[in-house]
């Protein structure tokens, strides 16, 4: 399998569509969370260019840090704090589009400006989260929403303890 990933200009749409059947491809044939979670990190940092794309996996009553890309950020977040916590509770996705309006926002980095996050869902619980951050406001929308839930939806999330 090559290791290169293509990196496509054009719509936000167009790039996700180039995207996802690499991400597919690179993962399909491996069974390891954490490898899959680091090279799906991997590729949407390396596509978008975002400022930090990580994930965050729910171990007892917090989330902690998992594969990402991007500077070091908080280890561990408790469910309902922050963004993060806030998609763990609610299950569901949350889009900031300025992070200094969002009560009780967590801030690794002063650089970030806005953020989205997608809850991974298994068997009606959420295991994890999808976490990026963008150096400009406002730079998430309904279509990151579609493909980022697509993406997070297709990870095999099994073996892990
Ligand atoms: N801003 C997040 C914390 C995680 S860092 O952005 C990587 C939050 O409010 O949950």
């Amino acid at each position: 399998m090559a290791e290169d990933l293509i990196i496509t200009t054009g719509s936000k749409a167009e790039q996700y569509q180039s995207l996802i059947p690499q991400i597919k491809a690179l993962t399909e044939g491996e069974t390891d969370l954490i490898a899959n979670l680091a090279n799906i990190a991997a590729a949407l940092k390396e596509q978008f260019g975002w400022f930090w794309v990580g994930f965050y996996i729910v171990k007892a009553d917090e989330l902690v840090i998992g594969p990402f890309q991007g500077p070091v950020a908080c280890t561990r977040i408790r469910k309902g704090r922050g963004v993060c916590g806030s998609s763990w509770e609610k299950a569901e996705t949350i889009i900031v589009p300025d992070v200094e309006q969002f009560p009780g926002h967590i801030a690794c980095s002063s650089l970030s400006k806005s953020e989205i996050v997608i809850p991974v869902i298994r068997n009606n619980t959420v295991v994890g989260v999808l976490d990026i951050d963008s150096s400009t406001y406002d730079q998430f929308d309904s279509t990151d929403q579609r493909y980022l839930e697509e993406i997070v939806g297709s990870i095999r999330w099994q073996g892990y303890k």
